[in-house]
């Protein structure tokens, strides 16, 4: 096996065979990005901009971070939540790509922040962030980075408040695209991606049979809607509870006062503050863990009550996140996102952005074509008819 020359910090390269079967069987579902990789090896676009990503280090993930460097750009890669890293994936990506990356699965902390610090080491251009914690690290504890970078973008609804919060105090430094906000994101992978993975990761988890199961979700966003579909035509009141607010304390004392013996806890949300934990523990007597991503709480009454994944997001914790078809449009409007702000930073205010319309529309039509969908068009008849107001008496 060849030594990587670059810089990383990951569990082991020995895993890297697997994650490149993992990424290329991704890539099969990833037809607009593919689109976008040719384009972005023709023209270059990104030559010369040093990235700096801090996502869920997923084969999608990856997918994203080979486009961009074939783009032209320097690119590394850290986690944006402790337990959300593929570290075949990872390993893949540093021994075969070249793409130093700073994530292992389960790491505490400190590790997380220090592998957010890494990546600011590179000193970016480009600031990629899926929840705003590499922009928050970057203003609060290393602002020297700030001077070089150009714009940013965000991946999803959590960090984009974060972001706009910053926009309204006036501390954003440098102009950033929700790309979140974009049809063809939050339609679609906030909503089916987060409702079905995050079902597979409760499933994955605990093994429970869903049949004849209530499913309790709290928060009923765009993730929360598609979670409920999924979840509907189960069945009886409060077995299993998810919250995917991006809000905190959702579930807390009263709530866990009021569960039935043996109930199944978890959040699908950015950070792992739906959960009241804090007051979970200081209610239990014990807990151990029963089995990879479940916590049982013996409470002092003597129920028990079961945690998945620390509260941290469920679908990434114990399952492999959103299927690659999803995750196609999301990170196409990724890509073409960072290529838009390289040539239109300049411009841009220091504010929080919503993607370009034309982009959306773009990503939109491209995956209805690689799907072999074809849209009619109205005729010109029918044009007529619609633009005029004396027709149709
Ligand atoms: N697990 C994943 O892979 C994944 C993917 C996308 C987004 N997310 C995260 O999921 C969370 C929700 O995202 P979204 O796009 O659905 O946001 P959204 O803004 O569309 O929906 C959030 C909903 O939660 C409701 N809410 C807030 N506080 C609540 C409370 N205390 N009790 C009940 N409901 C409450 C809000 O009224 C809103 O309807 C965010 O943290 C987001 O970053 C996770």
């Amino acid at each position: 096996m060849a030594t990587p020359t670059i810089n990383s910090d990951i569990k082991s390269l020995e895993l890297a065979d697997l994650g490149k079967k993992r990424i290329e069987w991704a890539n099969q579902s990833m037809k607009v990005l593919q689109i976008i990789r040719k384009e972005f090896i023709k023209n270059q676009p990104l030559a010369g901009m040093r990235i700096s990503a801090c996502l869920h280090v997923t084969a999608e993930t990856a997918n994203l971070a080979i486009t961009l460097r074939d783009g032209g750009a320097d690119v590394v890669l850290c986690a944006s939540n402790p337990l959300s890293t593929q570290d075949d994936v990872a390993a893949c990506l540093v021994r075969d790509y070249n793409i130093p990356v700073y994530a292992i699965k389960g790491e505490d902390n400190d590790t997380y922040y220090s592998h957010i610090m890494a990546a600011l080491d590179h000193k970016p251009h480009i600031t990629m962030d899926d929840g705003a914690d590499l922009v928050t690290i970057a203003l609060t504890k290393r602002k020297e980075v700030l001077q070089g970078v150009i714009a940013g973008t965000e991946e999803t609804t959590t960090g984009v408040i974060r972001l706009r919060a910053m926009a309204k105090d006036g501390v954003l430094t440098y102009p950033i695209i929700a790309v979140n906000d974009a049809d063809t994101k939050h339609l679609f992978d906030n909503r089916y991606g987060t409702g079905q993975s995050t079902i597979d990761g409760i499933v994955r988890a605990t093994n429970f049979l869903l049949a004849g199961a209530k499913f309790v979700v709290a928060g009923y966003g765009w993730c929360g809607r598609g979670l409920a579909s999924r979840a509907r035509g189960l069945a009886k009141i409060g077995d299993v509870f998810c919250t995917v607010t991006g809000n905190k304390s959702v579930l807390r004392k009263e709530h866990f006062e009021a569960m039935k013996d043996g109930a199944i806890i978890s959040n699908s949300g950015h950070f792992n503050v739906e959960i009241d934990i804090p007051a979970l523990d200081k209610m239990s007597s014990s807990k151990r863990t029963t089995r990879a991503f479940v916590e049982e709480y013996s409470l002092k009454d003597g129920r028990k009550i079961n945690l998945l994944g620390e509260g941290r997001l469920i679908n990434l914790a114990s399952a492999e996140g959103h299927p690659p078809s999803v995750m196609d449009m999301s990170f196409a409007d990724q890509a073409l996102s960072v290529e838009y702000l390289v040539k239109n930073h300049t411009t841009l205010e220091k504010k929080v952005f919503p993607v370009p319309e034309e982009l959306d529309k773009r990503v939109a039509k491209l995956k209805l074509e690689s799907m072999g969908i074809k849209i009619d068009r109205l005729t010109l008849e029918q044009e007529e008819y619609l633009a005029s107001w004396s027709e149709g008496t």
